[in-house]
């Protein structure tokens, strides 16, 4: 995954190309470059983050130009890997996100004709394809070398004494934005909102030539296409740290809002919404999604299967299409903050070559996943710039849990009355979470625990079980410690034996059905010595001795506690990389969405 922008218009295109880059930042950050018109192409790139970049710059005047931040996927991180890559005469500079399968057919050809290579990329073979199609017209060539390639690309292209970006996507995100005798294109909106509010999402096979003049866009069989623009409802301020250490920090604490907007969005049609198959009886959910997105569709099933009574399985999705093909379901839901996840994505293809009805719940709307999925239940968490998702997560159990509902209210487990419950508990929830940001000393104090760990065990039962789990996968991400999320009543099949006095356990003993069984796994755990830290509701007492360490959380309706557990959790791993100095928005090797499978 990487982030592109292109521009053209009166600014100063460098300007413009350094600050919309280090909004694209989170998409990838281990080389950066820009390609800049001046008459002829000047290109200045750098291994490393965009300020490694910015700082060795020359000064670059023009007003047409690209930019790229780049994840390594073909190719080591490197200077010479690094884009934009150049013709070989100099006179087409271009940037891409995705991958070029055959690009090594593409090469061998390119190679008897005599071109000559600087880079272990894929994307390098596109320009020369270009140069090798160009008779006087770039879109044109564009369109044509992009015939011949196999693969995902986002792309944009500039040539000398030109102000026209060409631009083109394939199951990559691309966006238009719209200026007045300015227009610009980038891998995500977010870069855009310091100048526009207007853009076009566009869709797979289509290219665009931007220039100050406008923007003409091309549908995938070439002709001219035509489609109004739509406003982008985050703010600049929203896309900004506001203040915080950390974007991380930033969004834990936006979640009372991103909750209740999420949950305001639909809450009201909830009995009626048409996000379910119409044809299908739902007897049946498979649930679809990696990483953070797969915890809360565990949570998920739970809650489903709670309210509705109908099974709920869930996988991983890029192990989906390993299952026989005889594993059908008539609703498969795809959870994916980015939308762009290209195993959710996937598996989303393979779930409707297989008859399924699909759901996607996502957070950005025209993602891939929309335009894939039969319908689409938005999160309404806005723009997440830290790698580690925090208000996407508990935006989507919230969008799992009136999923459940409709589920529910469908097939007549859940009555008038159970909904008005329901809805009210789930109004009362962003409060909640409010209260748990006000304790988020306690949570930071009890980090110090974590400052020498190498392991750690984050263990739960029943719905808080998933939880646990995204507790351990944001202290691993984020802090570099080891971290398990167990099933508590697992831990004493195998895990025990690497618990001492050196592995901190965090426990959830909320007060539920579930709470004196965690009491009495937390005990087996103490006489093992292992430092040990509660999250507990504030009336839970008698658990109190067992622990080293207790973080205290408000009571909660049961079904709800995985969003405040969540909560805590999440600041529990912020703090925790803190006091350890990890670079905790971006987190190495890892990236905001992963768009390789
Ligand atoms: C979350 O903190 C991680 N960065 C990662 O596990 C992520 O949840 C996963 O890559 C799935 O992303 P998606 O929700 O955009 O599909």
């Amino acid at each position: 995954m990487c982030g592109l922008i292109g521009y053209s218009g009166p600014r100063d295109v460098s300007g413009v190309l350094l600050e919309s880059l280090r909004k694209l930042e989170y998409r990838g950050y281990d080389s950066a470059g820009v390609a800049v018109v001046n008459g002829a192409l000047e290109v200045h790139k750098e291994k490393g983050e965009i300020s490694v970049m910015e700082s060795s710059m020359p000064p670059m005047q023009g007003h047409t130009g690209i930019g790229h931040t780049r994840w390594a996927t073909c190719g080591a991180p490197s200077w010479k890997n690094a884009h934009p890559f150049l013709s070989q005469d100099r006179k087409i500079a271009l940037v891409h996100n995705g991958i070029i399968e055959n690009h090594n057919q593409i090469r061998k050809g390119l190679l008897e004709n005599g071109t000559v290579f600087s880079s272990d990329t894929d994307t390098e073979v596109l320009v020369h394809l270009i140069s090798h199609y160009h008779k006087g017209d770039l879109h044109a060539a564009v369109r044509r070398a992009l015939d011949d390639v196999r693969g995902t690309y986002s792309i944009a292209v500039v040539e000398e004494y030109s102000d026209e970006v060409v631009v083109a996507k394939k199951e990559n995100p691309l966006v238009l934005g719209l200026g007045l005798n300015e227009n610009f294109v980038a891998s995500d909106v977010t870069a855009l909102l310091e100048y526009t509010s207007d853009v076009v999402y566009m869709e797979d096979g289509e290219s665009a030539v931007i220039s100050p003049r406008g923007i003409s866009l091309y549908g995938a069989d070439g002709s001219a296409a035509d489609r109004p623009p739509s406003k982008v409802q985050w703010s600049m301020e929203e896309a900004r740290k506001g203040g915080f250490e950390h974007y991380m920090l930033k969004e834990i604490f936006e979640q009372p809002r991103s909750i209740s907007e999420t949950i305001i969005s639909y809450i009201d049609e909830l009995e009626m919404l048409e996000i379910l198959p119409t044809r299908k009886k739902v007897d049946m959910v498979k649930i679809l999604a990696c990483g953070t997105s797969y915890n809360a569709g565990m949570v998920g099933k739970y809650v489903i299967e709670e309210l509705s009574g109908i099974p709920v399985q869930v996988e991983i999705a890029s192990e989906y299409r390993y299952t026989t093909k005889t594993n059908r379901c008539p609703l498969v839901v795809l959870i994916t903050q980015s939308g762009e996840t290209a195993d959710t994505l996937a598996a989303c293809r393979e779930a409707k070559d297989r008859g399924s009805f699909t759901l996607a719940i996502t957070n950005v709307v025209g993602s891939s996943i929309t335009r894939e999925a039969d319908a689409v239940l938005f999160t309404k968490a806005g723009p997440e710039i830290s790698v580690a998702a925090t208000k996407t997560y508990t935006a989507q159990l919230i969008a799992v849990y009136l999923l459940a509902a409709r589920l529910g209210y469908m097939n007549r487990s859940m009555g008038d009355e159970e909904m008005r419950i329901f809805k009210a508990s789930l109004r009362a929830l962003p409060n909640k979470v409010s209260e748990i940001l006000d304790r988020a000393q306690g949570l930071q104090a009890a980090a110090a625990m974590f400052r020498d760990a190498t392991s750690a065990f984050f263990i739960g039962r029943n719905r808080n079980f998933p939880s646990m789990m995204e507790g351990a996968l944001k202290l691993k991400e984020i802090s570099y410690v080891h971290a398990e999320g167990y099933a508590a009543g697992e831990l004493k099949h195998g895990p025990l034996a690497l618990l001492d006095e050196r592995t901190p356990l965090v426990a959830a003993c909320l007060g539920d059905h579930t709470y004196d069984k965690m009491v009495s796994n937390v005990s087996e755990v103490a006489a093992r010595g292992s430092p040990i830290l509660l999250i507990a509701n504030d009336d839970n007492e008698d658990c109190e001795t067992l622990a080293d360490q207790i973080v205290r959380i408000p009571p909660i309706e049961p079904l709800f506690s995985p969003v405040t557990l969540a909560v805590a959790l999440q600041l529990l791993s912020y703090y925790v990389a803190k006091e350890r100095g990890m670079p905790i928005d971006k987190p190495r090797n890892l990236a905001k969405s992963v768009t390789v499978e």
